[in-house]
């Protein structure tokens, strides 16, 4: 009853500076936010750490299902544990990529992934909140970029954080990446339908966001 809770997807492939932009348009919007993207990151972290086999489809659901995560502000926790910048080591999001092929784990996430939508709304960001998560989305963008200029915001990024960075390592990191989460089987990394189309390669994150609110505002008349 009543108006639906708005949503609004953001997908696009690793790096194409969705998550910046996600979070900018939540916070314009005063709307919550979901990085999906670090439901699979925590799920690679925890199974790092417990060394579980990539392979074990099962037990990598069971830890999916059972993240101790909470989001607090820009912070995520795992328990009490304050892994915010933890998941975002290479590592844990190749690990992520690989394990995000598995139906099982990816159907472990779903109920957390809906939960997130409360009043007044919400902006998620990830690969499949527009295709598979949230179809019935009131605005879907899929935002690329180059390879090359997601590389070079991904070394700046890393730089930054105090990680070593190697620009030739991440350019066959995307590419790598790119390639599995575009082919996997499973809510493969594409275009929803009715999604706009945002290439980012010579757009910086204002111009990005002011794209996605003007979107959003014509949509919203609309309805
Ligand atoms: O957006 P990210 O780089 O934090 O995501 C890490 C990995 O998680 C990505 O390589 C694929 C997977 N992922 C996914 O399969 N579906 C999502 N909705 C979000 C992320």
């Amino acid at each position: 009853t009543g108006t639906p809770i708005p949503v609004i997807a953001i997908d696009g492939p690793t790096a194409s500076g969705k998550g910046t932009v996600a979070h900018r348009v939540a916070d314009r919007l005063g709307f919550h936010y979901l990085d999906s993207g670090a439901l699979y990151r925590l799920t690679a972290l925890v199974a790092l750490r417990h060394e579980t086999s990539l392979k074990d489809e099962h037990a990598l659901a069971k830890l999916a299902a059972g993240l101790p995560c909470s989001f607090v502000g820009e912070h995520i926790y795992l328990g009490k544990e304050d892994v915010s910048q933890a998941i975002r080591r290479e590592e844990v999001g190749n690990t992520a990529s690989r394990i995000a092929v598995l139906p099982a784990v990816r159907h472990a996430l779903v109920g957390l992934q809906l939960g997130f939508r409360k009043p007044p709304g919400l902006v998620a960001d990830g690969r499949d909140m527009g295709t598979v998560i949230f179809p019935h989305a009131q605005l879907k963008v899929f935002l690329t970029a180059s390879v090359a200029a997601r590389a070079e915001r991904r070394y700046k990024q890393l730089i930054e954080k105090g990680f070593a960075a190697n620009m030739a390592d991440l350019l066959q990191d995307l590419t790598e990446r790119d390639a599995r989460d575009a082919n996997r089987s499973i809510a493969p990394l594409k275009p929803a339908e009715g999604a706009y189309l945002l290439d980012t390669s010579d757009m910086n994150a204002d111009e990005a966001v002011s794209q996605v609110l003007n979107w959003y505002a014509a949509v919203r008349k609309r309805h």
